[in-house]
């Protein structure tokens, strides 16, 4: 058994773990957050992408262990203020989900997606991006939407702070 200890959405929280107790299944389990989800645990489908020290990873991929003393934001750590994230309102509006498994992998990944690229994602990039996410709703097009709208409403605000 290990300790982990973990900044997570702001929090510092700690617990005991098995060596082999993948980060997915420490956030889950041991932290209660069950927003991040498991689709196959093989690195494949994309639903456990949290953000690990600002960027976007498969939770299924690492143990917990090796993330010990890491920065992580879930998808409960999005909205702030009450108010859901800009990708979390976007994908709400242009129905972007269906049975909604697959979405807060997508909104991770579409979160640290747009932070990269800001004003110069393009439907191709998004496409390409997405890449590891697996969605078996939706035919992605409302996603793919979903997401060059937010990052078209977050780039404007970004400018107009400026
Ligand atoms: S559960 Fe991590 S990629 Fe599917
Ligand atoms: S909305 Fe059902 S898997 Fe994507």
């Amino acid at each position: 058994m290990s300790r982990v200890t973990l900044t997570v959405n702001g929090r510092t929280v700690s617990g005991e773990c098995e060596d082999r107790t993948l980060l997915v299944h420490f956030i889950r389990e041991k932290l209660g957050l069950t927003g991040t989800h498991v689709g196959c645990d093989t690195n494949q489908c994309g639903a456990c992408v949290i953000h690990m020290d600002g960027k976007s990873i498969k939770s299924c991929s690492l143990l917990a262990v090796q993330a010990s003393g890491s920065n992580i934001t879930t998808i409960e750590g999005l909205a702030a203020n009450g108010e859901l994230h800009p990708v979390q309102a976007a994908f709400k509006e242009h129905h972007g989900l269906q049975c909604g498994f697959c979405t807060p992998g997508m909104v991770m990944t579409a979160v640290d997606m747009i932070s990269r690229h800001g004003g110069a994602l393009d439907e191709k990039t998004v496409r390409a991006e997405l890449d590891g996410n697996i969605c078996r709703c939706t035919g992605y097009h409302n996603i793919v939407k979903a997401v060059l709208s937010a990052n078209a409403e977050m780039h404007a605000a970004k400018q107009a702070a400026e």
